[in-house]
């Protein structure tokens, strides 16, 4: 309806506003330019970003809008300031942090994050949801992928900086979700985006376990992706100023599909000498399998099952889908449902 899109609007403008403001004061501020400069990150970059840089000042935005003509409800509405907790006015969200503005898909300037330039803590500050701002509805650089829908390759990283570091190194094709974890609905925004999709989160403990975690969720929505793993910890920033676009890009060849992944991901938890333990990894990754609809990939798994564990692949099935399952039948049926249902979808 008409006054919400004009309330709407109106916190588009202040967002943009506010990004120039953010952005000018990069430009005058040889510190937070440094900090950016020191990771490797080029004028370029900064400006096709539109990085910023939020001063250490309690009130010099919120003074900034002001002068131009926003009023305090309208920016409060933004979560650019917050209101004090005695009433007596506001403060500037962000203080002393790097700017990062997040766009839709229609370059409109949504929210933002920032990041401290030195150790203090939070790291990172996000916009919080608001009229205009759902984090688990959008993608960090879903504005700038150079086709809206349909890119041939597509990279889901964890953060900001990781997206950056990738286009910064010619990697055009990095998407971020928001600071949660991966919702349903960014699940199906990278379907729209791209046709092989790329999970490369951080290799670290909380890395693998969000990358699990996102494979079950696309996993639900029927859609298809594989996993990079970065060794030692790694993050693609990280990875790609150690090792260059080139070594990058040769990680898609090995990336791991679901089971694969499930595989790498249980194997770990389990000491595969001990035969109590080979039998729950088998029977824990054996769970996975069930979910396989095509006949040839499930034996191709149950193969990387088998040779892992030195259990046979018949046993294996047996235990998985019972003995008197006739599964070649039923893993037909459910191909041929499958593609009628692929079908159905590229049709629409
Ligand atoms: P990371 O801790 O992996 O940070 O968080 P990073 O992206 O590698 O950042 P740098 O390299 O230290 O600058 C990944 C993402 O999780 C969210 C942010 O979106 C971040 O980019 N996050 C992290 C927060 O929202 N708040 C935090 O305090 C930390
Ligand atoms: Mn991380
Ligand atoms: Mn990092
Ligand atoms: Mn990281
Ligand atoms: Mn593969």
């Amino acid at each position: 309806d008409k006054p919400m899109e004009k309330e709407r609007n109106r916190l588009f403008q202040i967002n943009r506003e506010s990004a120039y403001f953010f952005y000018r004061n990069l430009m005058n501020n040889t510190d937070a330019r440094k900090y950016l400069y020191k990771r490797s990150i080029s004028d370029t970059t900064i400006n096709l970003f539109k990085l910023g840089f939020a001063p250490k000042s309690w009130d010099s935005l919120e003074k900034y809008l002001k002068s131009k003509g926003y009023k305090e409800y309208e920016i409060e509405k933004s979560g650019l300031i917050i209101k004090r907790k005695d009433k007596s006015g506001y403060y500037d969200e962000f203080r002393n942090r790097i700017i990062f503005p997040i766009y839709d898909r229609k370059n409109r300037i949504i929210g933002f994050g920032g990041r401290v330039i030195d150790d203090s803590q939070p790291k990172y500050l996000n916009s919080p949801d608001s009229l205009i701002f759902s984090k688990g509805h959008n993608l960090f650089a879903a504005n700038l992928l150079e086709k809206k829908s349909h890119n041939e390759r597509i990279v889901l990283v964890e953060g900001y900086m990781d997206v950056v570091s990738l286009f910064n190194k010619g990697i055009f094709y990095a998407v971020a979700s928001l600071g949660t974890a991966l919702t349903k609905d960014q699940g199906k925004l990278l379907s729209k985006l791209g046709d092989n999709i790329y999970i490369c989160y951080d290799g670290d403990e909380a890395g693998l376990k969000a990358a699990d975690r996102a494979i079950d969720i696309l996993k639900q929505e029927d859609i298809k992706a594989e996993v990079i793993v970065l060794a030692d910890g790694k993050d693609p920033d990280d990875y790609i100023k150690s090792y260059g676009k080139e070594k990058f890009e040769s990680l898609f060849e090995n990336a791991l599909d679901y089971i694969e992944y499930k595989i790498f991901f249980y194997e770990r938890k389990y000491n595969l000498n001990d035969t109590e333990e080979k039998i729950a990894f088998t029977r824990d990754v054996g769970k996975f399998l069930k979910d396989v609809k095509s006949p040839i990939e499930l034996d191709a798994y149950m193969e990387k099952i088998s040779q892992r564990t030195g259990i046979l692949k018949e046993a294996i099935k047996k235990e998985i889908f019972g003995y008197n399952l006739n599964i070649e039948n039923k893993s037909i049926v459910n191909n041929r449902y499958i593609n009628k249902k692929y079908k159905n979808n590229k049709d629409n």
